[in-house]
C-alpha cells in the first residue's frame, strides 16, 4: 500500500528518496512524489504511474543544482483512497501557506468536517484526500513551532496515520509520527531516514527506531527526539535489522514471484530448521511463550488473518483440530472486533500475517489481548507491528516477500501451523510414535515442494492451454479445500481470470449452473480421506462438459482417468500434502498470467500490506 520514505543528511535528497521509493514499489501503488526544501521554498513534484516517471520528471523539470542539493526530502507511493490516481491526488500535500509539506499513510476519518471548517476560514484544497486536509491542519496550527503544531493536530484527528512533515521555515528538521500505521526511523552516520517499510532504508543503516502508536519524533540528521503526543519524552531502543541484499533482486528469475516459488524448499527448511524434535516426536517451538501445562489447559485455538493468510489458518483449522484434538476455529480479521467475539483465557488467538501490518489483524490481536485471550502471531517481517504487540509468536524465516501475490510466505505459514499443531498435540493427546512419524513428515517439506517447482516447465505447457479462458472453479475437500481457495485466490490476482474456490461438494449448491463446455475445473484430488467424494464430484462436473485439470498424488492412476489432464505432487500425509499442492498451483497462475502478458509482480489495485480497514 501506501509507502514514505523521509531523508536528512549529506546525500542529494532527491535521488536517496527516489531509490528509496524504488524498493517500496513492491507494496502496490498508483501515483508516487516527493518534496525536498531549497533555499526558502518546498519544491514538490509528483505523478500518477510509476517511481520511474516520478524520477524521469523530476530530473527534466528540476536544475542540477536542485536536484544534487543535499538536504532534507519526503516522498510518497500512494495507493488510492479518496479520489483517483491523479498528480493532484498524489503526495506530498501542502498546506494552505506552502511552506508546510506533508505525506501521509493511513486514513483520516473525520476530514470532512475538518475540511469544512477550514474551508469556512479560507483554505483552499487542490485534492480530493484526506492528507492534503491534514496538511492544511498542521498550517493552521501552526505559530510558529512545526512540532507542537502537529501535535495539535494530530490530536484533533480520527483515523490512522504515518506522517512525515518538514516546513521551509524549520528546514533542519522532519517531523514524524504514527498511529496505526507503521514508521520506522534509520539512523544513520550523519544522516536520518524515516520509512514506512524497512526494505525503503537498509541500503543506508540497518540501525532502526520503531516508533509505536501516538509516538511522535523530531528528526535531524544527527538526532532523534521520541515524544508522545502530549511532548512528554519516551524511550525507544535502536533495533539491529539483517540486510539481505539479494532479497532485492530478481536473481535471474523473471518476476520476483518466480523467485519466490522457487525459493520456497530452502525457506521451508529455514521455517523447519531446528524446530523439530524426533525423539519427542514434538516440535520446539520457544516463541510461543507458553508453558505445557498452560498448553495442556488450553480450549480453543482461534486464528485470525486476511487473504493468503488467512487460508494459511483454514488448513491450520484441520491441523488443530485432527492433530491437537483441540477445538479450532478461523475469523477473517476484518470480523472479527465488530462481532464481539467471545473469548477468554483458555483461547489461544494466533494471529497470522506475512507483512505483520494489515490493520485488519492488527485490531484482531488488540480486541483479543483486550479479553484476555493469549495471543501470538505468526508473522514475517521481523520487528513489524504485530509481531511486537503480541510479544510472543513464531516468525516464518521466509525472507524478504517482494512480489504482492504471496507464495512462499503462505507455505511457511502451514508449516509453522503444523509444527504448532504438532506441540500442543504431544502436550494432549498425540502418542510420541504419531508425533514421531508427523515430525518426520514435516522434515520432508522441503523436498516435497522442491519436487513441484522441478515440475515448472510442464506446469507452463499445462498452462498454455488456459489463456483464453476468463473464468475457473477451483474444488476440494478436507485440507485440500483452503488449498483450491488459494489457487483461486492466487489466479485471480495476477491473470485476472475470474476464479473460484469452492468445496467440491458446494460446488453443486449453486456455481454449478454457471459450467458450460469447457469452462475449467481445478480439482485438488490429492490421494487422501475423502478422494472418493472430490473424483465423484469431478464427474459431475465432466457431465456438464467441464474441462478438468487435476492436482493429484503421483502414481494415482485411478484419478488420473477422471481428468482431461493432470499435475502430479508427492504423496504425503494429507496435511503436509497441502504444501506441494500448492506449490502446483502457485506455478499454474503464474504461468498462465506471464503467458497472458500479465505485469505479475505488481497487480492493478493490489497492494502487498494493506494497512487501512
Ligand atoms: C494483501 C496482500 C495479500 C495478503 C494479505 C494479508 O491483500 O496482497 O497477499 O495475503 O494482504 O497480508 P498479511 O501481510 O497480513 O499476510
Amino acid at each position: 500500500m501506501c509507502g514514505i520514505v523521509g531523508y536528512i543528511g549529506k546525500a542529494d535528497a532527491a535521488s536517496v528518496l527516489i531509490s528509496g521509493l524504488k524498493r517500496l514499489e513492491y507494496r502496490g501503488y498508483d501515483s508516487a512524489g516527493l518534496a525536498v526544501i531549497d533555499g526558502d521554498d518546498i519544491v514538490v513534484s509528483k505523478t500518477p504511474g510509476k517511481v520511474a516517471a516520478l524520477r524521469d520528471r523530476t530530473r527534466a523539470e528540476w536544475s542540477a543544482d536542485r536536484l544534487s542539493r543535499p538536504g532534507i526530502g519526503i516522498a510518497h507511493t500512494r495507493w488510492a483512497t479518496h479520489g483517483p490516481p491523479t498528480e493532484a491526488n498524489a503526495h506530498p500535500h501542502l498546506d494552505q501557506s506552502g511552506d508546510i509539506a506533508l505525506v501521509h499513510n493511513g486514513i483520516i476519518e473525520n476530514y470532512r468536517p475538518l475540511r469544512a471548517r477550514l474551508e469556512a476560514k479560507g483554505h483552499v484544497f487542490r485534492s480530493d484526500t484526506d492528507t492534503e486536509v491534514l496538511a492544511h491542519l498542521i498550517g493552521d496550527c501552526c505559530k510558529g513551532d512545526l512540532f507542537q503544531a502537529v501535535c495539535d493536530a494530530l490530536h484533533q484527528v480520527e483515523g490512522t496515520f504515518g506522517i512525515a512533515v518538514m516546513s521551509a521555515r524549520e528546514p533542519g528538521k522532519v517531523i514524524t509520527a504514527r498511529r496505526g500505521s507503521p514508521i520506522l526511523i534509520g539512523v544513520g552516520d550523519g544522516e536520518t531516514l524515516i520509512a514506512s517499510d524497512a526494505s525503503a532504508i537498509l541500503s543506508h543503516t540497518q540501525r532502526v527506531i520503531y516508533l509505536d502508536d501516538n509516538d511522535i519524533a523530531v528528526v535531524t540528521a544527527d538526532s532523534v527526539d521520541v515524544r508522545d503526543l502530549h511532548n512528554v519524552p519516551v524511550t525507544r531502543e535502536i533495533a539491529e535489522l539483517e540486510f539481505d541484499g539479494s532479497a532485492a533482486e530478481k536473481g535471474g528469475f523473471e518476476h520476483f514471484m518466480l523467485k519466490e516459488i522457487h525459493e520456497q524448499p530452502e525457506c521451508l527448511a529455514n521455517a523447519t530448521r531446528g524446530r523439530l524434535d524426533h525423539d519427542l516426536g514434538s516440535s520446539v517451538l520457544a516463541g510461543m511463550g507458553t508453558s505445557p501445562r498452560e498448553l495442556a489447559e488450553l480450549e480453543r485455538v482461534v486464528m485470525v488473518g486476511c487473504g493468503t493468510s488467512l487460508h494459511a489458518a483454514l488448513v491450520g483449522e484441520y491441523a488443530f483440530e485432527d492433530i491437537a484434538d483441540i477445538h479450532a476455529e478461523v475469523h477473517q480479521a476484518a470480523e472479527f472486533r465488530y462481532r464481539n467475539p467471545i473469548l477468554g483465557s483458555r483461547d489461544f488467538v494466533v494471529a497470522i500475517s506475512q507483512s505483520g501490518e494489515t490493520a485488519d489483524t492488527l485490531a484482531a490481536v488488540r480486541e483479543a489481548r483486550q479479553k484476555g485471550a493469549f495471543v501470538m502471531s505468526l508473522c514475517n517481517v521481523v520487528g513489524s507491528t504485530i509481531a511486537r504487540e503480541t510479544g510472543r509468536g513464531v516468525y516464518l524465516h521466509a525472507g524478504p516477500e517482494i512480489s504482492v501475490a504471496s507464495t512462499k510466505a503462505f507455505t511457511c505459514q502451514v508449516a509453522v501451523l503444523l509444527m504448532m499443531a504438532l506441540k500442543l498435540g504431544r502436550g494432549r493427546r498425540y502418542s510420541r510414535e504419531d508425533g514421531g512419524r508427523l515430525a518426520r513428515e514435516i522434515a520432508r517439506i522441503p523436498e516435497l515442494a522442491a519436487e513441484v517447482v522441478r515440475q515448472s516447465e510442464h506446469i507452463a505447457a499445462i498452462a498454455a492451454g488456459y489463456l483464453k479462458d476468463e473464468h475457473a472453479f477451483f474444488i476440494g475437500r478436507g485440507p485440500m479445500y483452503p488449498v483450491a481457495l488459494e489457487g483461486a485466490l492466487k489466479l485471480k490476482e495476477i491473470s485476472y481470470i475470474h476464479a473460484e474456490g469452492y468445496h467440491a461438494a458446494e460446488l453443486k449448491h449453486g456455481p454449478i449452473a454457471l459450467l458450460t463446455q469447457g469452462t475449467p475445473v481445478i480439482a485438488v484430488a490429492c490421494d487422501i480421506p475423502g478422494k472418493d467424494k472430490t473424483l465423484g464430484n469431478v464427474e459431475e462436473c465432466r457431465a456438464r462438459g467441464a474441462r478438468i485439470l487435476g492436482i493429484i498424488t503421483e502414481g494415482d492412476d485411478e484419478a488420473a482417468e477422471y481428468m482431461d489432464e493432470s499435475i502430479t505432487v508427492p504423496r504425503a500425509h494429507p496435511l503436509v500434502a497441502t504444501i506441494p499442492a500448492v506449490v502446483a498451483l502457485q506455478l499454474f497462475a503464474y504461468h498462465v498470467a506471464r503467458l497472458r502478458g500479465c505485469e505479475i509482480d505488481q497487480p492493478r489495485n493490489l497492494a502487498k500490506s494493506v494497512t487501512v480497514e
